[in-house]
């Protein structure tokens, strides 16, 4: 499973990607906003702090608007891809960018009939919204089952990339569906890595062994 990082904090994702486990960025315009930076601006920077995906969003709302934008959005790093809404529009400019190999991310996906068309249209990702989902009481994580059980059905090449990740029980049911990527807030990829058993196990071991007056550099 692929992780990304769900931010456009420039800072953080330089943090994440120094531990190896970074494979690729996604920001939308509120993430931007919340950056307080230049849209440009840190989106080229971005680019040049991994090697994997980085999820750019179209903030047009014709397929000719953005279609014009990507243009501009591609040329800020070879590793963009180009984040589309799932309208009848982003469809359109999704399948003109996948038909000359831009990479495509449709974004705000709440049903599997709409993931359907994303990957019709040749989306590189669909990125369905699971925590959204829960907020309103509808099942997150059963729009990934339903969307896998009918990519699979039909060997559709598109990735799906579980986005509004809220905390690791959606990693973890994601995995175990065989998601493709989960797109995540650097603090709950941080917190896969907590257990407190492994807190206290490691404190044990530190204490042991200071009473053994050794070291081993
Ligand atoms: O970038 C899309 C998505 O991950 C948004 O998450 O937490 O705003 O629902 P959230």
């Amino acid at each position: 499973m692929k992780f990304f990082a769900d931010t456009a904090d420039t800072a953080d994702i330089a943090a994440l990607a120094a531990t190896g486990l970074l494979d690729g960025v996604t920001t939308n315009p509120s993430l931007i906003a919340k950056s307080g930076r230049n849209f440009l601006e840190v989106i080229r920077e971005i680019c040049t702090l991994v090697d994997g995906p980085v999820s750019a969003e179209v903030v047009a709302t014709t397929t000719a608007d953005m279609l014009r934008e990507a243009e501009v959005l591609k040329k800020l790093g070879e590793n963009i891809c180009i984040k589309l809404p799932l309208t009848l529009d982003g469809l359109t400019a999704c399948k003109a960018l996948s038909d000359e190999g831009t990479m495509t991310n449709v974004t705000l996906c709440f049903s599997a009939n709409q993931a359907l068309l994303a990957a019709k249209a040749g989306a590189t990702f669909i990125s369905p919204f699971v925590g959204r989902l829960d907020d309103i009481g509808f099942d997150g994580i059963q729009l990934i089952e339903d969307i896998k059980m009918i990519y699979d059905n039909y060997a559709f090449e598109t990735e799906i990339l579980v986005a509004s990740v809220r905390h690791p029980v959606h990693v973890l049911q994601a995995a175990k569906l065989g998601a493709d990527v989960a797109t995540m807030p650097p603090a709950v990829i941080r917190a896969l890595a907590n257990h407190p058993l492994t807190d206290k196990g490691l404190a044990a071991f530190t204490a042991d062994w200071a009473s053994t007056g050794q070291s081993i550099l």
